[in-house]
């Protein structure tokens, strides 16, 4: 029989050279071979040198983690990071992306895309001749959730069945949540003021990748949507640009913010999540960020691991 091992390294070797574009990608044993190879390179049990590897940051948004964590990991693996921020390219001089990506293919290994349209990115990976990983765009963050559900995974020991409350606006970062959540078997409730849902496309999407037994609900009530939930989870209401919707979106979501009154509907040994950068006391209450619930900076270091998981199969380091 195969060893345990083995298994996790065929399902790591079928991700070299794709892209990561979307949670939806990936499947369900892939994230948990990720996982698997997260935890040991967080222990330190596992070294991998993938040899002067290249990773170009094409980051058109700001980031902290995400940059940071990319870099370290790139590091980590004996390999660097080039920083292609638009501003200082020509692409911010507006050359097109199908000579950028396929310019940047002759020099990098890998990119690692952080922009406004999904569509972007699709450019992006069609033109490369080198793996894409999408570093945030307005419909996904796919890298957040791998965080996520491995801080989860490493919370409870397990993922199957629990639930995930996510309360605030049906962003990025809840549209990965419930495509990851659906693959792995974790139930999750979207909590949302009207007018503020998820993108109905990818509801569906996460929908027909559902686990049999397991649920994805959608409320707009956020008491109903965190009660005797294992996780709770939340994000800004303005997303990185709406900016100027900020001060009508506050109104709109006064009754969302994960404070301790809404910390207490959930299960009494439920977590917090948060991917930050956090606004606190307007969606995450500052008590609550502190809480001894909190695993949101556990959180924040996991990106590291599992995006160095992730790259060491795209390149095919295993
Ligand atoms: N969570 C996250 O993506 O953080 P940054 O915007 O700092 O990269
Ligand atoms: N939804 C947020 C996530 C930031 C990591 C944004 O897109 O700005």
């Amino acid at each position: 029989m195969a060893s345990k091992s083995h298994g996790v390294a065929a399902e790591l070797s079928a991700l070299k050279g794709g892209d990561f574009l979307s949670s939806a990608d990936v499947t369900a044993n892939q994230i948990n071979a990720l996982f698997d190879l997260a935890t040991q390179l967080k222990k330190g049990d596992r070294r991998i040198d993938l040899g002067n590897r290249v990773l170009g940051l094409i980051f058109t948004k700001a980031s902290t983690r995400t940059r940071v964590s990319f870099q370290v990991a790139m590091a980590r693996l004996g390999g660097q990071t080039v920083d292609l921020n638009p501003t200082v390219t020509q692409l911010g001089r507006g050359e097109p992306i199908e000579d950028t990506a396929r310019v940047l293919s002759r020099f990098c290994d890998v990119l690692a895309v952080r922009t406004y349209a999904q569509k972007e990115l699709l450019d992006y990976a069609n033109w490369s001749s080198i793996p894409v990983i999408n570093a945030l765009t307005d419909l996904e963050h796919p890298c957040q959730a791998l965080a996520d559900f491995f801080t989860i995974k490493e919370e409870f020991g397990y993922l199957q069945g629990k639930t995930l409350a996510y309360i605030g606006d049906g962003n990025n970062v809840s549209h990965s949540l419930m495509i990851c959540g659906a693959l792995l078997g974790v139930n999750v409730r979207i909590g949302c003021p009207a007018g503020f849902e998820p993108s109905s496309n990818i509801l569906n999407l996460a929908k027909q990748l559902l686990v049999e037994g397991s649920t994805i609900e959608l409320t707009n009530n956020p008491v109903d949507a965190v009660k005797g939930a294992n996780i709770l989870y939340t994000d800004v209401w303005a997303s990185m640009g709406q900016e100027d919707e900020s001060a009508i979106r506050k109104k709109s979501f006064k009754s969302f913010c994960l404070d301790k009154a809404i910390l207490s509907e959930a299960d009494p040994n439920a977590i917090v999540l948060h991917c930050l950068p956090a606004h606190r006391g307007e969606e995450i209450s500052a008590e609550v960020m502190d809480d001894e619930a909190s695993r949101i900076f556990d959180q924040a270091e996991n990106r590291l691991h599992v995006q160095q998981a992730l790259l060491a199969a795209l390149l095919g380091g295993l």
